[in-house]
């Protein structure tokens, strides 16, 4: 048998701290169960087939029930939606389609009834164009003329023509410099021509991003998902002119994000420094106005190395939850070895350093599960992500096994993203129960009538069973997810099953055995001791509360997830 990866403190330590209650130790963001909601396809609430803050607000119920214990919804703000809110207008307001700031309080004040914390997405990287700040700088208003990152590029010397300061390329592809007629420079923008970067060397727009925070801090938010982190600064030489980023060798098309290496525009030294300002800003809040920790998400596709140096050094602290992708790069192929390989990536350096850790499962830029795993593997990854320790965040709709659907493209509103942001299915009835409308902005999935929270409530083994199953064990003693709680181990016991042990008291052990494989398992001399069946997923053939001796043998059949439990 391979060598056992043990992590954390010795059991005996953890038996002493966590019969003395070492509960409370745990701060709430540490082993959260998060959830992304996508404002615009959770639920309608006034039948214009987009979805809003209203509907948002009478299905938290559900997020309880599946135990949740926090939600960050997508972009809600004013917004002309040419990357469907990324892209603010007004960072102050909610946008029309969304509902209205008195409808934002009502589902605050529905939260806090329900013990369910609210994390806001936060773009601090651009602006809409459309933007009153942009307007202005635009025009050079006093004070806003530094706003945004201006260039008068540079002179061909052989042509004698105008070229941009640099030949970086925007995330989406195409040139991140475009040149603005009225003000005769250029401008800069990470993502969209629509997205202008806000220049975060002028003081003035820190200021006003501290300001923004605050707008939502005393809204009653919990904390912040920063939105593309990494790419918040550039690398200006002291003369003011900007570098050429090298070739990558990844991309043959020199108009594609991956034709450079981008060494100076991603995740650059101040970048790091302004996330331990926000968590020092967020600190004070606290310490100010009370409450529980706020906290920031980040999102940075980024090493992670950097992402450690996001988190914290040791004396200062960044964003509480720099968002580990690693699992989202797993497909239909991976093995459990491979799943290791991915826990280890995250585990030798986050966890060694800072004993912390998250669990993303995907998000509104990435394929479903269903169809980068394949479907049976839905509930696996749901298992995986809930057994290991810290936070799990949950892409709506994944509990239930939503899948992508093909959606055809049509005029220039075609988005390749849109196929994992169709509405959420809550029932077999019109529109999957997501809205009155005639008609949804995006179709409903077809597959709504089988895979929908109320069928699903209904099934035994469901995967919104299971989701709901590994919840309650994931807030229970055992599963919790910090530093003392020891007797934490996962390993590949073969090249398809993994194996993640968690345990608490000398009484109490969990083993969760999944066979990533589609071939049966047959695996011998695990342990000395009986177990019972906890939790099984759909295509096992045993049953809670049956018991099985591994000192013997045990089954698992292909694509199956077990919890057992052994008790003295
Ligand atoms: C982030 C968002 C993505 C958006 C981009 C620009 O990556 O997740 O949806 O397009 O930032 O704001």
């Amino acid at each position: 048998m391979p060598e056992r990866k043990l992590v954390g403190l010795v059991w005996l330590t953890c038996l002493v701290v966590t019969t003395l209650g070492a509960q409370s130790d745990v701060d709430w963001w540490e082993n959260a169960a998060l959830y992304q909601i996508y404002p615009r396809s959770f639920q309608d609430s006034n039948g214009d087939g987009i979805g809003d803050l209203k509907g948002i607000t009478t299905r938290l119920t559900y997020l309880k029930e599946i135990g949740i214990t926090a939600t960050w919804l997508s972009p809600i703000f004013t917004s002309p939606m040419s990357d469907f809110g990324y892209d603010i207008s007004n960072f102050y307001d909610i946008d029309p389609i969304f509902g209205t700031l008195a409808d934002f309080d009502d589902l605050i004040a529905k939260a806090k009834e329900l013990k369910l914390k609210i994390i806001l997405d936060f773009v601090p990287n651009h602006s809409s164009d459309e933007c009153e700040w942009f307007d202005k700088s635009v025009n050079r208003l006093e004070g806003y003329d530094d706003f945004y990152v201006w260039d008068d590029g540079k002179v061909n010397a052989e042509t004698g023509e105008r070229e941009p300061p640099s030949n970086w390329i925007s995330v989406f592809g195409g040139p991140q410099w475009t040149w603005h007629e009225t003000r005769q420079q250029y401008f800069l923008h990470q993502f969209q021509v629509k997205q202008p970067d806000l220049n975060f060397s002028n003081p003035m727009v820190k200021e006003h991003m501290l300001d923004v925070l605050k707008f939502w801090l005393d809204r009653g938010v919990d904390g912040f998902r920063i939105d593309a982190v990494p790419h918040i600064y550039e690398y200006r030489y002291a003369n003011g002119s900007y570098p050429d980023e090298p070739v990558s060798g990844w991309s043959s098309d020199p108009g594609a994000y991956e034709y450079h290496d981008h060494i100076y525009t991603k995740d650059q030294p101040a970048t790091v420094e302004l996330m331990y300002e926000w968590h020092e800003f967020l600190e004070q809040y606290q310490a100010e106005n009370g409450g529980d920790t706020r906290v920031l998400l980040a999102e940075a596709y980024s090493s992670v190395e950097t992402l450690s140096a996001y988190y914290g050094n040791g004396t200062r602290f960044g964003t509480q939850l720099p968002m580990n992708f690693q699992l989202m790069y797993l497909s239909g192929y991976s093995t459990a070895k491979d799943v290791v390989g991915s826990i280890d990536y995250w585990m030798d350096t986050m966890w060694t350093t800072h004993q912390t850790a998250n669990w993303v499962v995907g998000n509104h830029d990435t394929q479903r599960v269903a169809d980068r795993m394949g479907a049976h593997k839905v509930d696996l990854l749901n298992v995986i992500v809930s057994a290991l320790p810290g936070a799990s965040v949950t892409y709506y709709g994944e509990e239930i096994g939503m899948s992508n659907v093909d959606i055809e493209c049509t005029g220039d509103s075609c988005e390749d993203r849109d196929g994992e942001r169709t509405p959420m299915q809550w029932s077999p009835g019109v529109n999957a129960e997501f809205s009155t409308g005639e008609s949804t902005w995006l179709p409903v999935n077809p597959d709504y009538e089988r895979i929908n929270v109320q069928t699903e409530r209904g099934v035994a083994r469901s995967s919104l069973q299971i989701f709901k199953g590994m919840q309650k064990l994931k807030s229970s003693s055992a599963f919790l997810s910090f530093k003392k709680a020891g007797g934490f181990s996962y390993e590949a016991v073969n090249e398809q099953v993994l194996q993640i042990i968690r345990t608490n008291k000398i009484n109490e052990e969990y083993r969760i055995l999944i066979n990533m494989g589609n071939n049966m398992e047959v695996l011998e001399g695990l342990s000395d001791k009986t177990y019972e069946y906890i939790l099984t997923t759909a295509y096992s053939t045993h049953y809670p509360g049956q018991t099985v001796d591994l000192g013997e043998r045990i089954v698992l059949m292909p694509f199956e997830a077990i919890v057992l439990r052994w008790l003295a």
